[in-house]
């Protein structure tokens, strides 16, 4: 994988037409911030490594990417965003990827976990950086697990790939390709995120267990705010909106 093989035959008009490639960087999230910070770069610009030193998941925890069996990529976006929230594109767009093209039935959980059955075979971070011109260009840093075999602890039991999934090994330029040319798809197109998240997911009507306020709760899950926010329902009937991400289990 290099920069010309992602771009190779690439069908896109802008996502992923260039492509800043390593075989190693700490983080494509951090790489394509530092970029931002010194000079704006075009919409659609993304960053690809064969292996990331330091990738970055949300909440602090790292995300496991040492070896070169995923496909760990930022794409830049910016100003201004026509679909709220944009922490979804990636994600929504790659289940569609899997579902269409490789079979895998992958679904969502909120907000931006891509599960098949229980297990989490990608997920993103989306970071935002002020560029020189004062313009704000968001970080879509995905990280999808493609051809790994199995996972050590802590990941062990919670982590998939798609090979896993399917017996077999995939091209990582195929995912990524395919990748961008639905993730362009969507942007450019009608629908709001929002509701094809809803369309993607298992978890609406389920009981979900949480960690909030230091202390385990049990609620039931019950649609999204047209920003993307989680509604949940206590026990007791009352009913909250959760915006930040939160450490959840679909029961
Ligand atoms: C999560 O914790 O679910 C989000 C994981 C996001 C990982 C991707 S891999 C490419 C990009 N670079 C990083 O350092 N993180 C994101």
């Amino acid at each position: 994988m290099n920069a010309d093989s992602l771009t190779a035959g690439l069908q896109t008009r802008r996502l992923g037409r260039r492509v800043v490639f390593a075989d190693e960087m700490d983080s494509t999230n951090v790489r394509a911030v530092a970029a931002l910070r010194e000079e704006p770069l075009p919409e659609g610009t993304v960053f690809v490594a064969s292996i990331q030193s330091r990738g970055k998941g949300t909440g602090g925890n790292r995300w496991y990417s040492a070896d070169s069996q995923g496909l760990w990529a930022s794409v830049i976006l910016h100003e201004p965003v026509r679909y709220q929230p944009l922490s979804f594109l990636p994600c929504v767009a790659l289940v569609d990827v899997l579902r269409q093209d490789f079979d895998i039935r992958a679904h969502l959980k909120w907000p931006n976990d891509v599960l098949v059955e229980n297990r989490k075979l990608a997920g993103c971070l989306v970071e935002s950086q002020l560029q020189p011109d004062g313009r704000t260009a968001w970080v879509l840093g995905l990280g999808a697990n493609v051809n790994q075999t199995c996972f050590e602890p802590p990941i062990a039991d919670s982590a998939v790939s798609m090979r896993m999934v399917t017996g077999g090994t995939h091209r990582r330029v195929d995912v990524f390709q395919r990748l961008m040319c639905r993730m362009e798809a969507i942007y450019d197109g009608e629908q709001s995120l929002v509701a094809l998240w809803r369309e993607r997911t298992e978890m609406l009507g389920k009981r979900v267990r949480a960690r909030r306020g230091g202390r385990d709760v049990v609620v039931t899950a019950l649609d999204l705010s047209p920003e993307g926010h989680l509604q949940v329902m206590h026990d007791d009937g009352s009913q909250e909106e959760w915006l930040a991400r939160v450490e959840l289990e679909v029961e």
